[in-house]
């Protein structure tokens, strides 16, 4: 996969304006593009991505493939991608929390942000990856005090940013291009989940319009929903936020 890699020093969000790009462009755009701050960071359900300099921030553009049958999964082989990675080189282990969030020591380290739009090559994922890389607390709410941590906590030390944005993207592009697993009915999400999973023996609260549910997190079934144990029995979930009630962060 020959990707373009561009690298811009401030920014609104990169996800945006990848998506911008690709609403305009005739030929397929395989970008990735990295921003040394953004200053309209954005997170998944609408919050803010508080984006200030020193962290990694990227998107790249995924032409999906024609027969692509599982869109949905994307976002989760993202944040399997991004953990695989990390764990290569952190010193402790570095989970996802359903559906793609980075966490490690139970805060949370990353996020994913995947978006979806039609180009004129076709359908395209925009994904979106932040990291933090050494926080500066001063530039943080103290309402995430505690609840979020950074790549130099656990003791990985990024030496080359373009390389390890390039390690990532290579990661997810193989499980689109060659393993092609957006093409597939089944789905291993089951398997890929069990040894990285966060919320796995976890009290979790889901928020729907219809009203909260609290469960223990039984891992994620082979559609990528994530199973709730409540008391009511066996629940899956396919969207929508989920929070481990120990951690529940506030909305920005
Ligand atoms: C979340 O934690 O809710 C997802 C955060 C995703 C942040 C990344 S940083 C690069 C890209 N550009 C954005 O505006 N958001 C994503």
């Amino acid at each position: 996969m020959e990707r373009s890699y561009y690298y811009v020093r401030s920014i609104t969000s990169t996800n945006t304006a990848l998506k911008e790009k690709l609403r305009q462009s005739a030929d397929p755009v395989f970008d990735i593009l990295s921003a040394g701050e953004q200053t309209g960071g954005r997170g998944r359900q609408g919050r803010r991505f508080l984006s200030p300099k020193g962290g990694i921030y990227f998107s790249a553009a995924y032409l999906l493939p024609e027969n692509t049958k599982r869109p949905a999964f994307l976002p989760l082989y993202v944040g399997l991608s991004v953990q695989k990675v990390l764990q290569k080189r952190a010193e402790q282990p570095i989970f996802v929390k359903w559906p793609n969030d980075i966490y490690a020591n139970e805060k949370k380290i990353g996020g994913v942000l995947t978006e979806l739009l039609e180009g004129k090559s076709g359908l395209y994922a925009v994904v979106g990856v932040g990291l933090n890389v050494k926080i500066e607390t001063s530039l943080f709410p103290t309402a995430l005090n505690g609840r979020i941590t950074d790549l130099s906590a656990v003791g990985f030390h990024v030496r080359d940013r373009e390389a390890l944005i390039k390690e990532i993207v290579a990661e997810t592009d193989r499980f689109v291009y060659e393993d092609r697993v957006l093409e597939q009915a089944a789905f291993t999400a089951a398997q890929a989940f069990r040894n990285v999973d966060f919320l796995y023996g976890k009290r979790v609260t889901r928020d729907s319009p219809a009203g909260k549910t609290t469960g223990i997190a039984a891992g994620v079934d082979d559609a990528g929903r994530l199973i709730l144990q409540t008391e009511n029995g066996e629940m899956r979930v396919d969207s929508g936020a989920v929070e481990w009630d120990e951690g529940v962060l506030p909305v920005l």
